[in-house]
């Protein structure tokens, strides 16, 4: 196995890359939806991922969640490494116990809201703190009163999440994700499945969230304006490649591969 795919290479753990993928290809069937994929978001940046549909956004998420392993590659949180594990100086495929730390350190919320509809919204955000991490219920409560607060749902905490519009429930979501303190944030077009007269109230948490947290979040999203808000870099992607990167202002104003120019005049 090459040098640059262990783990504890200098540079991996220094602080300066908080999400790192390496070489990264993710086959289905005969479909490369992610190919040889290379990128990197720094600790507190706010990363927004735009392209077609099919271009493997969602994917790329996945992986970090876990939910799917790459065919090859690395992936790194902080430095940790998602998909392998350094036994004794040897790389092996990680472990469930190995992945179950890495990933606590990721939050993410979905199109679909997917929240727990058997459980008041207090419980929705404290579920996990107190049976992942462990935290006491005081504590767990406290700190969702605090995030229920961030996202303006305070009279709502004894509501069943069906009692709730579309909004109310994704910003409950949004809490849940930040309640198990993770250091990036994940978001996947967390406002398409809304009504139009619902997105601006979670796009404006979002905002709030991201000038006002050092948070790091990787956020897909087809809403531009907001892109343009809260992003320190946008990266285009199409067919499992990031055809071009840079600032909100170079790639919404100026960008210079014609893919990226289509995709734009095609949505703005
Ligand atoms: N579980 C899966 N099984 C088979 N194909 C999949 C699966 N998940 C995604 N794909 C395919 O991978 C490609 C990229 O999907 P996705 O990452 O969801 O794209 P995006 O989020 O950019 O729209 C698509 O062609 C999609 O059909
Ligand atoms: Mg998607």
């Amino acid at each position: 196995m090459s040098t640059d795919q262990n783990p504890s290479v200098p540079g991996s753990k220094d602080g300066t890359e908080l999400i790192r993928f390496d070489r990264v290809t993710k086959r289905f069937g005969s479909n490369t939806v992610l190919d040889n994929l290379d990128f990197t978001v720094a600790p507190g940046k706010h990363v927004t991922l735009i392209g077609p549909s099919g271009s493997g956004k969602t994917t790329i998420l996945r992986l970090l969640m876990t939910l799917i392993r790459p065919d090859e590659g690395t992936i790194r949180v902080d430095g940790d490494c998602l998909t392998h594990e350094d036994k004794g100086g040897v790389l092996h495929p990680a472990g469930e116990k190995h992945i179950r730390e890495v990933r606590k350190k990721i939050g993410m919320v979905f199109q679909q809201f997917n929240l727990f509809p058997n459980m008041k919204v207090l419980r929705n955000i404290t579920e996990a703190p107190v049976h992942v991490l462990g935290m006491s219920k005081d504590e767990a409560e406290e700190r969702a009163r605090e995030l229920l607060e961030l996202v303006g749902l305070t009279e709502h905490i004894d509501k069943y999440p069906t009692q709730l519009s579309g909004g109310q429930q994704q910003r409950v979501a949004i809490a849940r994700a930040l309640a198990m303190r993770p250091q990036v944030l994940l978001l996947d077009e967390v406002t398409s499945a809304l009504d139009p007269e619902l997105v601006a109230g979670v796009l404006d948490v979002l905002r709030d969230i991201a000038h006002s947290t050092d948070i790091t979040m990787l956020c897909v999203t087809h809403e531009m304006n907001f892109a343009r808000d809260i992003s320190d870099d946008v990266l285009m992607f199409d067919q499992g490649k990031v055809i071009e990167s840079g600032s909100p202002e170079k790639i919404f104003n100026d960008p210079e591969n014609e893919r990226t120019r289509e995709f734009l005049s095609a949505i703005l």
